[in-house]
């Protein structure tokens, strides 16, 4: 990257971090440039120096932005093959009385009920309390509702089969205005909260942690970091689940984990 676009980025991200406290030091620099210079087009700011003055001048313009260097892209049963294996390992959990699990970075939802559908099918959605977080608080309202747009059925009832699913997706959801409303029963035993992955601790111990298609955005310092939250907040033989670009590779307890198939971004903690 141009030293004068590194330089203007690095402003950028100070001025975002004074003025929302919201602190993206730690993420990839190339991927943060490409969103913010589409928000410079969108918010016609002329260059980053521009988009610096906006955001200082204009409250509206900033959460714009905020909104655009976090991306929410997101999906139910994201990666078929990937929640295909867990659907094999979570009736680990019926081991425990009770157990928890942690979907981290959860965006506007379709990851948790993902996970609770496979609860629900393996006979554990009782037992097993869900625990939703992400940095942004409108996605986690989304993320609360419990629906989705009607244009996403195909998609989502496509992932469904794919992922093993035994039943058929409108068991778990009605139609109601223009829209998939997930059955409220699905979204009984989950708890949702803000928790910043770079800057918040550990708040609980879990037999399975999701942090999919979060950490690839951090440098390798904040990869760094998450992983040893991550590391600390996972039970002895919990399951963690990563996305399909993201390894342990920055992770300094890598060790500590054993990857359950080459190639499958599902590893277990084994010391
Ligand atoms: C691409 S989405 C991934 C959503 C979901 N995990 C999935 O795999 O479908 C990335 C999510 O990470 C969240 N995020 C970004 N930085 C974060 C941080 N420091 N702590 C917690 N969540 C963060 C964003 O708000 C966004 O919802």
């Amino acid at each position: 990257m141009p030293a004068h676009l590194r330089a203007e980025l690095g402003q950028l991200v100070d001025t975002v971090s004074s003025l929302s406290g919201m602190d993206f030091r730690r993420y990839q620099r190339s991927a943060l440039l490409r969103r913010v210079l589409s928000t410079v087009e969108k918010e016609d700011a002329g260059s980053i120096a521009g988009l610096v003055s906006k955001v200082r001048a204009d409250r509206e313009c900033l959460q714009r932005l905020r909104a655009a260097m976090m991306l929410h892209v997101t999906s139910l049963f994201r990666d078929d093959c990937y929640y295909r294996e867990v659907r094999k390992q979570i009736p680990f959990l019926a081991t425990y009385p009770s157990s928890q699990l942690w979907v981290a970075a959860c965006s506007t939802g379709p990851e948790v009920m993902s996970y609770r559908i496979l609860l629900h099918e393996a006979g554990l959605a009782q037992r097993c309390r869900v625990y939703a977080t992400d940095l942004s608080e409108t996605a986690l309202q989304q993320a609360q509702a419990g629906r989705f747009d009607e244009h996403l059925m195909p998609e989502y009832d496509h992932n469904y089969r794919q992922a093993g699913g035994q039943g058929r997706l409108t068991d778990y959801c009605f139609r109601v205005d223009g829209h998939w409303q997930f059955n409220a029963a699905l979204l009984d035993n989950v708890v949702f909260g803000v928790h910043n992955l770079l800057t918040d601790a550990s708040f609980n111990d879990f037999q399975f942690i999701s942090c999919r298609n979060v950490t690839m955005y951090f440098d390798p310092q904040g990869q760094s970091h998450v992983h040893t939250l991550l590391h600390e907040s996972l039970r002895p033989f919990g399951y963690l689940g990563l996305g399909l670009s993201e390894s342990l590779l920055h992770s300094p307890h890598r060790e500590d984990y054993r990857q359950l198939h080459p190639g499958e971004p599902l590893y277990r903690k084994i010391r």
